[in-house]
């Protein structure tokens, strides 16, 4: 197993966090970094002092978007514990992103080690107050500077940690969505199920438009009849039908959600029935008219659950709940931050005790 190397900095004085930390503003001392070539495989495996990048304009990934990413959070419980939530499972879904874009996979257990490592070093930054979080962004990139069309040979592994305020500052608020027909973010056997920066581009347009009309997210359909729900926003989506709680199931253009398979397991344990299957926008239309939605929720990292309030499809507005977070999406919602921040038993085993762990990584 290779070796990581330490190269810390001194920190002089206190750290001292602005009282609104925003979204991916403001990043730790350090960072975990690794670089690949064909010859040596991972190595340089390197916790070191948070720098600005000296690339080469022809790098390939900047051309050709050969780069995959992953978003998870690490939380301060009311014990005073440090705490990953689900760390493997992000790392494997790196690795599925991996195989998807030619990028060599990572081996899982010796990043969530350098993983572990780099938290407990930057452990002070974590934010205590209540849905504050250390926002971990794993990611690689093809990295060789030729502008051929070609998988790269060289490639950067980093890993950025950035504390996060609260996504709901002002409390649990239902959003506005534009169901829209006009653009698709991915198509099955595309991308779709990567974290790959091209899907997050391709939604730019449709989220600006959609912002402009006073949405909060665009509701995303499949890429090929835009018949068929897929996601919202940047987040699975769930629906409440009266007798049942359904989600897109994962065609291949659908991101797999760690905080979806979470809710799924949720709901289960709660003897709730919970589907995974295609659900048309024609059959949401019928069974609203019908009285038969008793809400819908979008599940992500970053927001945990997002309650839909409203959402409009061509000229019909459906409203959910009386403009309140439904009773499901609120429960959920306490579920989740509950284990996230140790003031309910982690019966699923989710967590990763940063400082229990130890340092295996040597
Ligand atoms: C496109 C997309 N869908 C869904 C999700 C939700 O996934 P997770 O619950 O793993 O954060 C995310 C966020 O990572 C996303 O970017």
């Amino acid at each position: 197993m290779q070796k990581i190397s330490y190269q810390l900095t001194e920190r002089i004085g206190e750290i001292q966090l602005p009282k609104s930390l925003g979204f991916g503003l403001i990043f730790t001392d350090h960072v975990f970094e690794m670089d690949y070539d064909p010859e040596a495989g991972w190595h340089n495996a390197a916790i070191k002092p948070l720098r600005n990048m000296n690339m080469h304009p022809a790098t390939m990934f900047i051309h050709y978007g050969q780069a995959i990413f992953e978003g998870l959070k690490a939380f301060k419980t009311i014990n005073g514990d440090t705490v990953i939530f689900r760390p493997e499972k992000h790392l494997e879904r790196l690795n599925n992103s991996a195989r998807r874009m030619c990028i060599p996979e990572i081996d899982v257990p010796f990043v969530l080690n350098a993983l572990t490592e780099l938290i407990s070093i930057e452990k002070d930054w974590i934010p205590t107050k209540e849905g504050e979080a250390l926002y971990i962004r794993p990611f690689m990139f093809g990295s060789d500077p030729v502008l051929g069309v070609r998988p790269a040979t060289q490639y950067k592994l980093i890993i950025l940690l950035s504390p996060v305020g609260a996504y709901y500052p002002e409390g649990f608020k239902p959003v506005k969505i534009l169901a829209q027909d006009k653009y698709v973010r991915a198509v099955r056997k595309g991308l779709g199920d990567c974290k790959t920066p091209a899907n997050y581009a391709a939604s730019l347009l449709a989220t600006e438009e959609a912002r402009r009309q006073g949405f909060t997210q665009v509701l995303w359909m499949d890429g090929v009849e835009q018949k068929y729900l897929e996601e919202v926003g940047t987040m699975n989506i769930f629906v409440r039908f009266k007798n049942e709680i359904a989600t897109p199931k994962l065609t291949g253009s659908i991101l797999p959600g760690i905080t979806r398979a979470s809710v799924i397991q949720i709901l289960k344990d709660w003897e709730m029935n919970v589907t995974e299957r295609l659900i048309s926008m024609e059959e949401v239309i019928s069974e609203y008219k019908q009285g038969n939605v008793l809400g819908m929720f979008g599940t992500g990292t970053a927001a945990i659950i997002s309650a839909i309030g409203m959402m409009t499809y061509k000229d019909l507005v459906m409203n959910f709940d009386c403009g309140k977070p439904g009773d499901l999406a609120v429960k959920l919602f306490d579920k989740l931050t509950s284990i996230h921040y140790g003031k309910t038993e982690d019966e699923y085993n989710w967590l990763v005790n940063v400082e229990k762990k130890g340092i295996e990584a040597g």
